[in-house]
């Protein structure tokens, strides 16, 4: 078993959290960096009880460059990186745009600098579906014309993207996946690790699992006219699971092909629209969820869904769980988590 270190940035949040239980359960030696401003620190006593192994973990700022160096110069034998740390409610980048930018792309040019320095060959980044803006032509493959973004917090994916391509081009011993996450749901099946929304949740399936907690009293589904089969937009909800588990995959593929450079979908090639959600809710967990038709909201695409073939083909993997259990999953979490946050 392969006991290669690799450092998780914002390894304490959603996605960081699952992909650190997966790569320990791969074999690897994890060490998670975070700043806990949008996640917890207990989240790493869950990884803990899931894997047997608590990651170490390293309380870091990644805009930090004096702290980033701290941690990457303990941590040089590290294989690689993935770079999970950002801001990323849409809304909150279009009212403050410069917070964003200067977070996700300081953070990210901390990270590529502090690989440079310590001769860390491997950065898999955490991209999203949003640089393709609204596609003509659907599913959308990786060679789908990027669009520009609708949001600043998509500008700094697309901006991002760019900066890797560059650095890798500028250093031949450098390698980067870019992994453009379509949506992504759901909790691990042991209930142990999940979403853990700050506020109001954003997103549609941690809002709709609290309302069926009874914590808000219905669901706002944004728009019912949209030119889609039912009439609600149409998204690729991936469970999260499947999502950390391709992530192992592209550091596995990185580190035998030393390719510069990969970029792959993350998705499940279906579109589920809202309502079908909302049903597929229903049969899964016996709740019915109270909504109401609320006006469009802003920025939101009528409908995107994924071509996943590429990341099959070469990398060796497919989003496998069915939306049913990833919905009873959310549940499970969801009627967990009330007694963790205390
Ligand atoms: C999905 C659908 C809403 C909430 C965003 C970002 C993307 C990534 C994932 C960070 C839409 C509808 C939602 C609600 C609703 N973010 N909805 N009522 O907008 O596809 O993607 O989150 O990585 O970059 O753009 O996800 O879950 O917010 O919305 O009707 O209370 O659910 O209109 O059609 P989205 P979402």
């Amino acid at each position: 078993m392969s006991s290669d270190k690799i450092i998780v940035t914002g390894g304490c949040g959603y996605l960081g959290s699952h992909t650190a239980v997966a790569l320990i359960n791969a074999g690897f030696n994890v060490v998670v960096i975070d700043d806990l401003r949008n996640s917890r620190a207990d989240v790493l006593d869950g990884i803990a009880r899931i894997t047997g192994t608590r990651p170490e973990f390293v309380h870091c700022d990644c805009t930090d460059a004096a702290t980033m160096a701290h941690a990457f110069d303990t941590h040089r034998d590290a294989v690689g990186v993935i770079h999970f740390a950002a801001l990323k409610a849409v809304g909150e980048s279009v009212a403050q745009p410069v917070l964003y930018y200067r977070n996700n792309l300081n953070a990210l040019i901390n990270v590529i600098d502090m690989m440079a320095r310590y001769n860390i060959p491997n950065i898999v980044f955490s991209s999203s579906a949003t640089v393709y803006g609204e596609p003509d032509i659907l599913p959308v493959t990786e060679e789908t014309p990027l669009q520009p973004a609708t949001s600043p917090y998509g500008q700094t994916k697309v901006i991002g993207e760019n900066i890797i391509r560059d650095f890798v081009r500028a250093n031949e011993n450098m390698h980067a996946v870019l992994l453009r996450y379509f949506n992504p749901i759901g909790a691990h099946p042991s209930a142990e690790i999940g979403e853990l929304p700050n506020g109001v949740p954003n997103n549609l399936l941690p809002y709709l699992t609290q309302v069926a907690a009874g914590i808000r009293d219905h669901l706002n589904v944004f728009g019912d006219d949209y030119p889609t089969a039912d009439g609600f937009c149409v998204r690729d909800y991936i469970d999260v699971n499947d999502l950390a588990a391709a992530h192992v995959a592209a550091v596995q593929y990185m580190i035998k092909t030393k390719k510069p450079i990969d970029v792959f979908n993350l998705g499940t090639g279906r579109g589920v629209s809202v309502m079908e959600l909302i049903n597929a809710f229903g049969r899964a967990t016996g709740i019915n969820i109270k909504y109401e038709i609320a006006p469009r909201r802003a920025g939101d695409v009528p409908e995107i869904w994924s071509n996943a073939d590429r990341a099959n083909k070469i990398l060796g993997w497919r989003a496998e769980t069915p939306l049913d259990e990833t919905l009873a999953n959310a549940w499970r979490w969801q009627t967990r988590v009330g007694k963790i946050i205390k």
